[in-house]
């Protein structure tokens, strides 16, 4: 008798389940643990693959041959000639934020820095007006378009920040509108409070003063808003802050992740942008679930990343998109035994781009990833990062059915091949939305 199945994919001529390299092909078990070092090369690929999916989730997976031996269903899709793939996860966005600053792109192509016009007041600060200024419905609307696009370009689970209001009102604001677009929008978000994302400009010269309003009355509205609005209270949500010279120091940083820490946030920390402070350090020595950005980074503050639970999630379309030259370390990040997640920090400011398809052809050429590592990082890390790591980020049975149907025939075309979208069908929760 032949188990009964909502949907089978089967001929994938590459299926990468992202796996347990010796676990057997049908019905492995799922394994919660991010790749680290040489494991970030494991795609568990199968040639003639199959998945088969029940309820949302995937039931077994194998060679087409084992699996249409077991399994029967009505919807059947024939991925012959086509790479088969867990969705993307994105674990770092900016996404919800209203206005755009095409504007600050002329000045920095002119010369200017991205902290001098964040010292002049605009920058993160232009956006927050903006932000400040539209209604809910209205960041709703505009955010939508942005995940629409990410949904498109085959990310099915993200994360999403706060930090564009810095004002109790405006920041559960923010709140409400990652809540609003996870209820209505197929791609799953995690939402980030990030009430730290720069000093608003009440408080100019006043940065303690802002961090206690932070620690003493956005945090505990944020946890009631964040807690009560998920359906299932194992969720992750989490705190971010962003230390950096001119903006929130190690002291500061500390003071408002140890108290969101307390309130049960799972940490996360925006380190080493610009200037090397000792955020990385920091995000170990707390067991963040990430460290973010990593681009100047210390060779001690990498072993130690390295040896933690905490993973280094690189953004390399920031520095592309500010136009630098400097990346993330990932070879010494991988050799060292660390795992690495890549993300897009989805931004109006430093990097407007909703494709991790894109992210991933960065980091091969400047991070110089393999193909391989970079999937990993984009998928399977990457759900490790925002603590989802047991439900998504491979195709295992047990975990969402959150799948990709590549229109190429091996694997490597997704860093070779880049600015198109190689995506052709997105499968969420069993079911195709694109
Ligand atoms: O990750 N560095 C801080 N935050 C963002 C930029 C946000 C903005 O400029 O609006 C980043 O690069
Ligand atoms: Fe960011």
């Amino acid at each position: 008798m032949k188990q009964k199945v909502d949907l089978i994919i089967h001929s994938a001529r590459q299926l990468l389940t992202l796996g347990e390299a010796k676990a057997s092909p049908v019905a492995a078990g799922a394994p919660s643990h991010p790749k680290r070092g040489e494991a970030m090369s494991e795609l568990g690929l199968i040639e003639e693959g199959a998945v088969a999916v029940s309820q949302g989730l995937v039931t077994l997976v194998g060679t087409t041959e084992e699996v249409l031996a077991q399994a029967e269903a009505e919807e059947m899709i024939d991925a012959s000639n086509k790479i088969v793939m867990p969705g993307f996860v994105d674990p770092h966005t900016h996404l919800v934020f209203a206005g755009s600053r095409e504007d600050e792109f002329e000045l920095r192509l002119k010369g200017a820095t991205y902290m001098e016009i964040m010292a002049a007041g605009g920058g993160i600060m232009s956006t927050v007006r903006a932000t400040r200024a539209a209604t809910l419905p209205q960041l709703v609307a505009q955010s939508r378009e942005r995940l629409d696009r990410m949904l498109a370009y085959g990310t099915t689970t993200a994360e999403a920040k706060s930090g564009y209001g810095l004002n109790v009102d405006d920041e559960l604001k923010m709140l409400k509108a990652i809540h609003q677009l996870d209820a209505t929008h197929p791609i799953d978000l995690v939402p980030t409070f990030l009430g730290a994302h720069a000093v608003p400009a009440e408080f100019k010269g006043r940065t303690d003063e802002y961090v206690e309003v932070v620690v003493n009355e956005m945090l505990p509205l944020a946890e009631k808003e964040l807690k009560g609005n998920t359906s299932d209270s194992s969720l992750p949500f989490f705190c971010d802050v962003f230390c950096e010279e001119g903006v929130f120091s190690v002291g500061q940083s500390r003071r408002i992740l140890e108290r969101a820490q307390e309130l049960g946030f799972g940490l996360k920390i925006h380190a080493d942008e610009f200037k090397p402070l000792g955020g990385t350090k920091l995000a170990v020595e707390l067991g963040a679930a990430s460290a973010d950005h990593l681009v100047c980074t210390t060779a001690e503050e990498i072993e130690a990343l390295a040896k933690s639970d905490t993973i280094a999630v690189s953004l390399p379309g920031t520095p592309f998109g500010l136009g630098h030259h400097e990346y993330t370390p990932a070879r010494q990040i991988i050799e060292a035994g660390g795992a690495l997640a890549l993300a897009t920090d989805l931004n109006p400011g430093t990097c407007y781009c909703e494709s991790m398809q894109f992210i991933v052809a960065l980091a091969c050429r400047y991070m110089r990833l393999t193909p391989a590592e970079a999937i990993v990082a984009a998928t399977l890390n990457a759900a490790h990062a925002i603590g989802l790591g047991d439900k998504v980020g491979s195709l295992e049975t047990g975990k969402k059915a959150d799948i990709l149907i590549l229109e190429v025939s091996n694997y490597r075309h997704l860093a070779y091949h880049f600015g198109v979208n190689l995506v052709q069908r997105v499968i969420k929760d069993g079911q195709v939305v694109v």
